[in-house]
């Protein structure tokens, strides 16, 4: 276990590099995990490697929290060489009883006793992945989904054999990977996520085999609408509202009888003929075929995160998880950093990701305040002014802004921000930000006055003595530094 009080594995491995091992690989060393991967495809470092590309695309769109420091990442030439000091091993080779079944069986000659090994399998019963194991109690089914960084569910299923502590522990480290672990009580073939997809599937190739809709008009069917409704409430929640006041009970007896209408194909699946599938994968180019895969996957990704960052600001759903994830990351932050009193610190570390240039391929400006309201806040924890001293009653408004643009930020730049306190006595915070590209190239700086207000009240108050003994501590220290360069300066003066 790590020591930033999450209940990380240090090392993980994973078994099998393809779309879903490397997402899993991406996700991991993310959040600080040592990754050991094998995979005996020669073309699977590569692989990986892209798509870890894509994960730190979204992740530098998802967040401002501060990720942990990275996890390092291996590629084992060996199932043994991968598992020998894992704490977690993820399987995720093809879809084949098996082929999972002899990597379990590499897996268990060299891995610790005690470790967890979680299939990734889309469908395969647990019972049935674990009848030939010698320690059968540590398998478990953690069904991801696709892209395994981003998306927070993982369905967790035992089976007959996996103990309950198995699925605790297993648990306990996907909620401290940003993951939302639904754990369900039977196991069935395909879960509940592919059970429920597989119909709709089912339903969509008689559509396109029937002339009824094409690949394209069905996806619009599809986001155009209940798509948007399913992301945030799901199908039962969303039937509620649909039964207006009188809900639930209401929306079944309007359409309850209409479940009995020969609406739909039911079990029947249509047969895979090589007609059809040149159908599909026509109708499929025509649709989409003008962006690469790596093109639809960025679309995807970005369009993930602004579903996942609209559903954080409304506390709900998906955007719970994501809130709950970053609430850990920032409190991990004081415990893991050494301060040095005597300099500025650092309040935030990132890359400009390239949505958020403008016509003139510059940051745009509400970026500025954005990252030093983020480095604001940074300075704040580090002050003792968390979620917990919020919601006691106690913050810090801001009440005067003056942000200089000094040099270009573009995309992709690797920038950071430090914060040197000017004064902190009484009600008042008076800080001034650096916005660096690498170590010495600054770009811009940000001046603010805030005041510490009771939340109950509104009206300034003093902050409580634990806050004002910190604030202090970064007065004295920083009371050495040069008074920096434009402090003070109002519009226009240079
Ligand atoms: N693709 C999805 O959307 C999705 C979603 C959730 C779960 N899953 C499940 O995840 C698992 C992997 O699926 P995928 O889509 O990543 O497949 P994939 O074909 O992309 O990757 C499988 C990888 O396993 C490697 N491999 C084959 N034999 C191996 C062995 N003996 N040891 C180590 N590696 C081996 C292959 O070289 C390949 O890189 C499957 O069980 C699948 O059902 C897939």
């Amino acid at each position: 276990m790590t020591t930033d009080g999450v209940h990380k594995p240090a090392v993980a491995a994973v078994i099998g590099g393809g779309v879903i091992g490397g997402g899993w690989v991406a996700r991991l060393i993310q959040n600080g995990v040592n990754v050991q991967v094998f995979d005996p495809d020669p073309e699977a470092p590569r692989k990986i490697i892209t798509i870890i590309e894509n994960a730190d695309h979204a992740l530098a769109r998802l967040t401002m929290a501060p990720p942990p420091a990275r996890g390092s990442l291996n590629f084992a030439s060996s199932i043994a060489e991968a598992v020998a000091t894992a704490e977690l091993i993820v399987e995720a080779v093809p879809e084949r009883l098996e082929v999972k079944q002899a990597v379990y069986a590499e897996i268990e000659l060299a891995a610790d006793n005690n470790v967890i090994i979680s299939s990734s399998t889309s469908g395969i019963m647990p019972s049935d992945l674990q009848a030939k194991m010698n320690r059968p109690d540590k398998l478990m089914v953690g069904h991801p989904f696709n892209p395994v960084y981003l998306l927070p569910l993982v369905e967790m299923v035992g089976g007959k054999q996996t103990s309950h502590e198995t699925i605790r522990r297993a648990g306990e480290i996907y909620r401290a990977i940003g993951m939302n672990p639904l754990h369900l009580r039977k196991e069935i073939e395909a879960f509940v996520a592919d059970w429920f997809l597989e119909a709709v599937w089912r339903e969509a190739l008689w559509l396109v085999k029937d002339g009824i809709a094409t690949t394209a008009e069905i996806d619009d069917a599809i986001r155009y609408g209940f798509g948007l409704r399913w992301a945030q409430m799901g199908l039962f929640e969303t039937y509620r509202v649909a039964g207006g006041e009188a809900g639930m009970a209401h929306f079944i007896a309007q359409f309850g009888p209409c479940l009995k209408w020969p609406w739909t194909k039911l079990m029947d699946v249509p047969e895979l003929t090589d007609e059809l599938v040149e159908k599909i994968s026509s109708q499929s180019d025509a649709q989409s075929g003008n962006h690469s895969i790596r093109e639809l996957e960025r679309i995807r990704d970005n369009n993930l995160v602004a579903i996942m960052q609209a559903l954080k600001a409304n506390d709900w759903g998906a955007g719970k998880t994501l809130a709950n994830w970053e609430a850990t990351l920032y409190n991990a932050i004081p415990a893991a950093r050494k301060t040095d009193y005597k300099k500025p610190l650092e309040t935030l570390r990132r890359s400009v990701p390239a949505d958020w240039t403008d016509y003139n391929g510059h940051m745009n400006e509400a970026r500025y305040l954005d990252c030093f309201s983020h480095a604001t806040d940074m300075f704040m924890r580090m002050c003792g002014v968390d979620a917990a001293y919020v919601a006691a009653g106690g913050s810090y408004f801001t009440v005067e802004t003056h942000i200089q643009h000094l040099d270009e930020v573009k995309a992709g730049a690797e920038v950071h921000i430090t914060t040197q306190i000017l004064a902190g006595a009484g009600k008042k915070l008076h800080l001034f930000h650096r916005l660096y590209e690498g170590e010495k190239r600054l770009l811009a700086t940000g001046e603010h006055m805030l005041l510490h207000v009771d939340m109950n009240t509104r009206a300034s108050s003093l902050p409580t003595e634990g806050v004002a003994i910190k604030v202090a501590s970064f007065v004295d220290g920083h009371a050495g530094l040069p008074k920096p360069d434009g402090a003070g300066r109002a519009i226009g003066v240079r």
